[in-house]
């Protein structure tokens, strides 16, 4: 689901030609017709094609790695490492293979140890491997503080950094604002509070009440991290990308605001954590590094 929501999004853009790729037999061209069939009333030129194989994505630019099993109420994300590992493997090794210089945007779960395992088995440099985290838990932070502050979501600036995970996501509402004016200005502690709880849970609250985890709003956070690269739009999103000695942490992959573009991860930007926030990050370091040890690489 989320694979053919991407695609939907990108086609809507008119971001680039489209390949779905999926095993479920002749599944992924049906997905690729069906959204075909709708260009003509949108006015879309683009093509889009399905294939249970690789072939047809030789040469992509930009190839959005989302296979795996996706999890279900009650469950965590963590829990799905050692299925996962083995599909991302297989995908990755395929990938390079066809697309040896493709930006590679990470989505299976769990998100910071499968963007840290397609770097490792990928060979390429960490600007072409982008997992997408704050992406996603950013616009549902955004969302919640515009429907409590009463505004337009357009006007609503907020990033989540940290671990894709329930537990140790961090949001951070010092950093957030709406048209320019701080975020505490406008809500209460105790608000504020309220919406970090709601957008650390985001995804769970969702598969709770469908049974399945979320697709329209993963789909269009990865379209605009594709959109970002394609266009080289130079987006400051926070991403999981693998960290160098930034924020103190090495040899992980995990959420940080970075200048995302037609060169991938461009820049990675360090704002002046506070020492809640600092302690918040480093805790979810830690139990990113606990998820990479279950893949045993
Ligand atoms: C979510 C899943 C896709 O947060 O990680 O909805």
């Amino acid at each position: 689901m989320v694979g053919h929501t991407t695609a939907h999004w990108l086609a809507v853009d008119q971001v680039a030609d489209l390949v779905l790729v999926d095993i479920v037999d002749k599944m992924p061209s049906g997905k690729a017709l069906d959204l075909l069939q709708a260009t003509p009333i949108r006015g879309i030129d683009v093509k889009i094609v399905g294939s249970n194989g690789y072939k047809e994505t030789s040469g992509s630019d930009v190839v959005v790695i989302i296979a795996g099993i996706a999890r279900k109420p009650g469950m965590t994300r963590e829990q799905l490492i050692d299925t996962n590992a083995g599909i991302v493997k297989g995908v990755v090794e395929q990938v390079t293979r066809y697309s040896p210089d493709a930006y590679l945007v990470v989505v299976t779960n769990p998100l910071d140890a499968m963007t840290y395992l397609t770097y490792k088995i990928s060979g390429f440099p960490r600007q072409r491997v982008i997992g997408e985290s704050g992406a996603l838990d950013s616009t549902r932070f955004r969302t919640f503080i515009a429907a409590e502050v009463g505004v337009s979501v357009e006007d609503v600036h907020a990033m989540v950094i940290g671990a894709h995970t329930d537990k140790d996501m961090v949001p951070l509402p010092r950093f957030a604002s709406v048209g320019g004016v701080p975020l505490n200005h406008l809500l209460t502690q105790e608000r504020i509070e309220a919406i970090v709880a709601r957008t650390r849970r985001g995804g769970a609250e969702i598969t709770e009440l469908m049974g399945t985890s979320a697709f329209f709003a993963p789909g269009a956070a990865i379209a605009q991290m594709v959109n970002a690269i394609v266009r080289d739009r130079k987006r400051l999103i926070p991403c999981s990308v693998y960290l160098e000695g930034e924020y103190g942490q090495k040899d992980v992959c995990i959420g940080v605001p970075i200048v995302l573009g037609g060169g991938g991860l461009e820049r990675i930007i360090e704002v002046p954590l506070n020492e809640q926030e600092r302690s918040a990050f480093t805790a979810s370091a830690g139990a990113v590094r606990e998820m990479l040890g279950a893949l045993k690489l």
